[in-house]
């Protein structure tokens, strides 16, 4: 579904990735874990065109790696971006409204309304609450159902549990993997390396700018490399 080839990525000209190389087949979670600073952001950042990139970059049978940024959402390709940028003084779904700009999501906004509160009854209860005074857990599942209402076909989130309770945390890989039920793929970026491993069908570790291990989640959390690198030994 998602085939990355030979992916660099600059910000101007600082090399934030290298020849980074990643498949993200139909129903798949996907997750790319990493220390601070390993260009997990920088991925998801060159994956929408927000960023200067070169290589290639297949979705389904195109090459999205020329498509401007505004357009990406479009293709079904979508970001849930670190620290969520809920707009603050909107309520919550009035947020999620914004979601659904793509011509082919206006259509059925009511329906995928409907599909995002089953899965978040917690936003149902909030719907007219202004987004910044949510909780930051409830932030989060605001931002995840505002790229839900856009109807991707690959989800990108990035570090969805940072800063999160533990009881939110949780709260936030059952909702992941109901997504993915739902039939909603799913490229996951996270430093809780245990949690996301668990969850993922197939995982990839980047180290400065290089994926360095690729496997399914129970290779990667059976490899001793990353044990000591990640989860203390
Ligand atoms: N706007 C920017 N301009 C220049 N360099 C940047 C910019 N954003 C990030 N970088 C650099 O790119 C590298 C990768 O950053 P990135 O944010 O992708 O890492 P990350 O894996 O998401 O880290 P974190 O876990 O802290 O979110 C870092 O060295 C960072 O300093
Ligand atoms: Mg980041």
């Amino acid at each position: 579904m998602l085939k990355i080839r030979s992916l660099d990525a600059y910000y101007g000209e600082f090399q934030v990735l290298y020849d980074v190389e990643l498949d993200v087949s139909p129903g798949e979670v996907v997750v790319v874990v990493g220390a601070n600073g390993a260009g997990k952001t920088s991925l998801i950042n060159a994956l929408s065109g927000t960023i200067d990139r070169e290589g290639e970059v297949w979705f389904d049978q195109r090459n999205i790696s020329t498509v401007p940024a505004h357009e990406i959402a479009a293709t079904g390709l979508v970001q849930v971006p670190e620290g969520r940028r809920l707009f603050p003084f909107l309520s919550v779904m009035e947020n999620l409204e914004l979601g659904a700009y793509p011509a082919h999501a206006r259509a059925s906004a009511d329906d995928t309304k409907r599909r995002v509160f089953d899965l978040m009854p917690r936003l149902r209860e909030r719907v007219d609450q202004l987004a910044g005074s949510l909780s930051g857990g409830e932030q989060q599942l605001c931002a995840i159902g505002r790229a839900l209402m856009s109807q991707p076909r690959v989800l990108m989130l990035d570090e969805p549990t940072l800063g999160l309770a533990p009881i939110m945390v949780s709260m936030v890989f059952e909702l992941i993997d109901e997504i993915r039920a739902s039939g909603t793929t799913i490229l996951l970026v996270e430093q809780n390396v245990n949690r996301s491993l668990e969850l993922a069908d197939r995982g990839y570790v980047l180290e400065g700018g290089r994926v360095v291990l690729e496997g399914t989640g129970a290779e990667l959390l059976a490899n001793d490399r990353l044990k000591a690198a990640y989860l203390g030994g």
